[in-house]
């Protein structure tokens, strides 16, 4: 059972994917707070009309730099979070919450990573660039958060075909079906203790 945080910037749509693949027992796991940067955000919004621990943490409410790490890290100490899930969370996690966490911070890309990933490449920008590009796929990946944007250890991918007449938009609206039904499969690997990591590679281990 993983007691998870939440981070998320935005309208929170992971979020519930995840809330209701615990509710319909999916995933073995409990929400123990929420963690917004952006007070206005749906993440937040949610947390709220659940019932969810919802913390509103940002260079406004904490602008001096190690006020703001060591209360994310009180945050989630008091909260009993032993996994971090990052939802559209806009932010760069301070170094020293990721050395808090090693391997236990997961991160959602609208993209295959290695492509299409890095500073810069979020939201529209990464269905723009793909389309750009011509690639004939995308799709989404888990990764686990290092100190560096996009680059550790993928943990799930699902890829989908670009269609001919696709647009930003269109192509996200695909894209986040799957981000829904893959992240909360992802982080159930993390609750029953399967993956294992050698490197970049994330080895997955049978059910028992
Ligand atoms: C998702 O597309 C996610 O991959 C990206 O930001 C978006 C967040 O959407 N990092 P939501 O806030 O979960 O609805």
């Amino acid at each position: 059972m993983l007691r998870l945080a939440v981070f998320a910037s935005g309208r929170g749509s992971n979020l519930e994917s995840i809330a209701r693949a615990i509710s319909h027992g999916d995933l073995d796991a409990e929400i123990a707070l929420v963690l917004s940067n952006n007070s206005a955000s749906g993440a937040l919004h949610f947390a709220r009309e659940h019932g969810i621990p919802a913390i509103h943490l940002s260079t406004k409410t904490n602008p001096d730099p190690r006020d703001f790490v060591s209360r994310m890290k009180s945050e989630l100490k008091h909260h009993g979070a032993d996994f971090i899930a990052l939802a559209g969370y806009m932010k760069k996690v301070p170094s020293e919450i990721v050395n808090t966490y090693p391997n236990r911070i997961t991160n959602i890309h609208p993209a295959l990573l290695p492509a299409f990933g890095g500073k810069g490449m979020y939201g529209m920008n990464v269905h723009k660039a793909v389309l750009e590009s011509g690639a004939r796929v995308t799709g989404v990946t888990v990764h686990i958060v290092t100190n560096d944007y996009d680059v550790g250890p993928i943990v799930a991918q699902e890829c989908i075909a670009v269609r001919d007449d696709d647009t930003p938009e269109s192509l996200a609206l695909r894209v986040l079906e799957i981000e829904h039904r893959l992240y909360p499969r992802a982080l159930q690997l993390f609750a029953q203790d399967r993956i294992t990591i050698n490197g970049l590679r994330t080895i997955h281990q049978s059910p028992p």
